[in-house]
């Protein structure tokens, strides 16, 4: 019986990592989906039966169920109650816990399609305290959005349910572009923006519409695996460029392989933290400029900027239009809506549009007017300014219970802006191994040499503070502090 499964789960989950109940709740759910326990387009029962059999307060049962339908788990259908979304992914019978790339008959792939399913894969869709990229949803003002999108769809005129042609819906692009220009410094009119399903298509786009099959892109070693995937699956040959402490750092050797693009996070390196110096983004912009290649500069967490001097972007420099810059909405929002925007240098607009028309087919204008609204009115100011006061607050009580670990070779980098940090360890550190014994505390950080494409040099914990409460954080922190502590003490795997 479900509510028997959701009590195990919740007590499991409540003794393990003293989780709030909202938590424990939204998790077991969570798991009684991905594990078929409740089944695709099953009705769920109501919040006031669930609170009864769970012994819980309504308030905690709206709470959890409001993320799952925030993060897309869950439906509402009004008047008729929240049913689980068919596309929620299930685990393979007897797989065990969750994965999120199930075992795959490879024989049957193409040469691409088995690179893409075996190397450099997403890791598990577990969501646990420091999981990297997991940002905390729940003060999100769902009831407002549902509020701004009913009221657009009750305005929708039939146009607005058509594929889009011109790039987005013009208030949206005009909001982005006015953002864009004060808080990025960007160049641009709002006609550069596209919207976008978010990086992941930003990127595919420039890659098909830039580059041919077997061209060369440099790509920052580590680096963030899904721009790799992208990359991969447009054709292009990859070739890792080292980071260090400046930014990405291209030597004489890698100049023996011309980039056609060249792709960077330069205000927050993923994963390592590192923010481009001023010299190597000139540097950058000339060596681009040497081999006629484009910059495709990923944004993705700039919003949050918690010490250090502001960091304009990288296309702000750019002074003969080589640099496409691109922004997501999935940190500050959440994932599931799925919009982004790419920045697109004036002489390419049209084309550009033009093939985001042809192969993408663009669309949720309603969507998209919502969130327009969403921006004029100042909510998203509201909601950026309580989040980073929140994540504030996390990742400073993070850094704090690291602090014993510190010294001369283990150190933190990337802590002034995003939601993770990067926990640096000494080279013969076996930061997998230490993942794996973290991960059995109930705690998942990820092995920084995990993200590495040609490097071995490269250890440390990747460490994300976003979906943590902050009481937890500190309890949490020390625990991993101290299984770090002994770990190294021990020889380091
Ligand atoms: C480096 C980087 N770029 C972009 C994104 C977000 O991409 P999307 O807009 O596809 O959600 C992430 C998400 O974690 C990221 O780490």
């Amino acid at each position: 019986m479900l509510s028997e499964y959701l009590l195990a789960e919740m007590n499991r989950l409540g003794a393990q990592d003293a989780l709030p109940l909202h938590r424990q709740l939204y998790e077991a759910l969570r798991r009684a989906m991905l594990e078929s326990k409740l089944g695709a387009g099953e009705r769920l029962p109501s919040s006031r039966d669930l609170a009864q059999d769970l012994n819980l307060s309504r308030n905690t049962v709206v709470a959890a169920i409001n993320q799952l339908s925030v993060e897309g788990y869950l439906l509402s259908r009004v008047g008729s109650g929240t049913y689980v979304n068919d596309s929620v992914p299930r685990a393979t019978p007897g797989a065990g816990r969750i994965r999120s790339a199930p075992a795959t008959p490879t024989g049957r792939l193409s040469q691409r399609g088995q690179a893409l399913t075996q190397r450099f894969c997403a890791t598990e869709l577990e969501v646990q305290p420091f999981t990297p990229g997991i940002a905390d949803f729940s003060p999100f003002p769902l009831t407002l959005w549902q509020r701004l999108q009913n009221k657009h769809w009750r305005m929708t005129y039939p146009d607005m349910l058509d594929y889009n042609t011109s790039g987005g819906y013009a208030p949206l692009r005009r909001a982005i572009a006015d953002y864009l220009r004060v808080f990025r410094s960007v160049q641009l009119d709002a006609d550069q923006v596209i919207v976008t399903s978010g990086t992941q298509q930003s990127l595919e786009l420039c890659a098909r519409l830039l580059a041919d099959h077997g061209d060369t892109v440099w790509v920052e070693d580590p680096a963030y695996w899904g721009a790799a995937k992208a990359f991969m699956a447009t054709g292009l040959a990859i070739h890792p460029v080292p980071v260090d402490e400046e930014g990405i750092r291209p030597g004489p050797a890698d100049a023996a392989r011309p980039p056609r693009l060249i792709y960077v996070t330069p205000s927050h390196q993923y994963p390592t933290g590192a923010v481009m110096s001023l010299p190597r983004r000139q540097q950058l912009l000339a060596t681009a400029r040497e081999h006629n290649a484009w910059i495709l500069e990923d944004d993705y967490d700039s919003e949050y900027r918690f010490s250090g001097p502001p960091i304009s972007s990288l296309e702000g420099l750019d002074t003969d239009g080589r640099v496409f810059y691109m922004g997501t909405f999935s940190k500050v929002l959440y994932p599931g809506i799925k919009l982004g925007y790419l920045v697109v240098p004036k002489p390419l607009v049209a084309a550009f549009k033009q093939a985001h028309y042809d192969l993408n087919r663009p669309g949720q204008m309603p969507l998209q007017a919502a969130l327009a609204e969403f921006i004029e009115m100042g909510h998203f100011s509201s909601a950026l300014r309580r989040a980073r006061q929140s994540y504030a607050e996390r990742r400073a009580a993070l850094l704090d219970a690291l602090k014993p670990v510190l010294g001369d070779d283990t150190y933190i980098s990337g802590a002034e802006q995003g939601l993770h940090l990067c926990l640096r360890l000494p080279a013969p550190v076996d930061d997998r191994a230490l993942a794996q014994q973290i991960a059995q505390q109930g705690l998942t950080v990820r092995p920084l040499s995990a993200y590495c494409l040609a490097r071995r040099d490269l250890k440390g914990l990747v460490i994300g503070y976003g979906y943590a409460p902050l009481a937890q954080i500190g309890r949490c922190g020390q625990q991993l502090a101290a299984a770090v502590r002994q770990f190294t003490a021990s020889g380091g795997g």
